[in-house]
């Protein structure tokens, strides 16, 4: 057999492990939901559930995939295996599903940040005059087509060449060049006259959403989704890691990494909107149609416009590698195929099933809810259920620790299996119940 890929360095697992984390969710999800959800008060929820759930889901995975060195369809095999029974691979398969799901959206999404990328070059999108109407003749038509299959195959052209040559490689390039960009368009933003009000609706808390169990929901979706937990989404990495790299301290520095962009994103994003006097809860139409109409009259426009289109598309094009990798090594695995006949079956079927939701918002919309609040959190809770409960969490603390320098001590035991499973079982009944969406 072939030696099992890996990620060559730690900075270089850290770096796409950071660039899997920082993705739509911070950029388009993030400032919207904080705005939405109490501004600051929204903070506290999320910051304790990224910092304390996120982490500990994080090593979980990470030391899943490590000590199964699969993904999630083999890895959960192996740990049922050793129980003597034969179905964990067939319940590896939902999480792969499920990020496979997310796979299928946010090549959507990726091919219209594609199309903005080449009209903010030139300003297309205010052709018509209104950039809502351009919007409008390119989500949810067959016109997105072409750019679906443009990202599917940018991702396609860094995952065959596999981690340390692919991901890897990429991600030393995109993530430096992705945060210098942020820090420009920040500057850029929050010097804008009546930017203020901008951070006083980020910074401002309203304590009363907390009584919301909402705020909640939406807090622990967002901190699982935008660290990637999905029950699948980091086992994959965790699998192309060797012993000697330090899980606990990676974990932490990718949590910090993303809670760090998003921040920056909602401090690109808020200031620039009440500076402008636009509607902050505007949600999804935020990038696509707020931030041009905002380019459209800012000094230097035209140049900032550039570059945030690029910096979106940056973020989007490093998650969505790591999840085509998700299902790229889950198909790997299960056929036995190469690796250049998996990615290009996954970018093709990916491609072929996200048809019917790139030419139907309604559809797009209601797929991604059940996708997001739903399907993956419970995918992320199935994960932890498996590593901490089946497998052990004292098993899962003694792979967790391997190349640790501060090794986790045997207080994370209760954290890990009775909080994060209770909390993350509790959130995913509530969402159901409340039917949120
Ligand atoms: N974290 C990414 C974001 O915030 C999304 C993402 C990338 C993801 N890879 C994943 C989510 C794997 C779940 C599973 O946009």
């Amino acid at each position: 057999m072939k030696k099992r890929d890996k990620f060559s360095t730690t900075i270089g697992f850290i770096l796409s492990a950071a660039g899997a984390a920082i993705g739509l969710g911070n950029l388009w999800m993030f400032p919207w939901r904080l705005g939405q959800y109490g501004g600051a008060a929204f903070l506290l929820p999320y910051l304790f559930f990224v910092y304390i759930l996120g982490t500990t889901g994080l090593m979980g995975e990470f030391g899943l995939g490590r000590w199964g060195q699969k993904g999630a369809i083999g890895a959960y095999g192996k740990v049922l295996r050793e129980k003597g029974k034969h179905f964990g691979r067939f319940i590896g398969a939902y999480p792969v599903t499920v990020t496979w799901g997310i796979l299928l959206f946010y090549a959507i999404v990726t091919g219209w940040i594609l199309n903005y990328v080449i009209a903010s070059f030139s300003g297309a999108f205010y052709e018509s005059g209104e950039v809502g109407a351009y919007f409008g003749q390119l989500a949810g038509q067959p016109a997105s087509i072409i750019w679906q299959t443009l990202a599917l195959l940018s991702a396609l052209g860094i995952v065959i060449f596999g981690i340390a040559g692919g991901i890897e490689r990429a991600n030393k390039v995109i993530m430096p060049i992705l945060i210098g960009l942020f820090i420009l368009l920040v500057i850029r933003s929050v010097t804008l006259p009546g930017a203020m009000a901008g951070i006083e609706y980020i910074l401002v808390p309203d304590w009363s959403y907390l009584l919301q169990p909402i705020t909640w929901g939406m807090a622990l979706g967002q901190a699982f989704f935008t660290v990637s937990l999905s029950g699948a989404g980091m086992v994959v990495f965790g699998s192309y890691l060797k012993d000697s790299t330090d899980i606990p301290a990676s974990a932490l520095k990718m949590v910090t990494l993303d809670t760090a962009a998003a921040l920056l994103a909602a401090l690109i994003i808020m200031p620039a909107v009440f500076a402008y006097g636009l509607d902050p809860a505007a949600g999804p139409p935020l990038l696509f149609i707020t931030m041009p109409e905002i380019f459209r009259s800012m000094p230097l426009g035209e140049f900032f416009r550039v570059l945030f289109f690029i910096s979106i598309f940056l973020a989007a094009i490093s998650s969505l590698i790591s999840m085509m990798e998700v299902v790229v090594e889950g198909v790997m695995d299960q056929f036995k195929w190469a690796r250049a006949k998996s990615v290009t079956i996954v970018a093709l079927t990916s491609l072929v099933c996200g048809l019917p939701l790139a030419i139907d918002m309604s559809r797009f919309t209601a797929f991604v809810d059940l996708i997001t609040i739903y399907l993956a959190p419970a995918g992320a809770t199935l994960a932890a259920i498996f590593f901490f409960w089946i497998f052990g969490v004292d098993n899962a603390r003694k792979e967790i620790n391997r190349g640790a320098e501060k090794p986790v001590g045997s207080w994370w035991n209760p954290v890990a299996k009775y909080f994060f499973v209770g909390v993350a079982i509790l959130i995913v009944i509530l969402q159901i119940a409340y039917g949120v969406g």
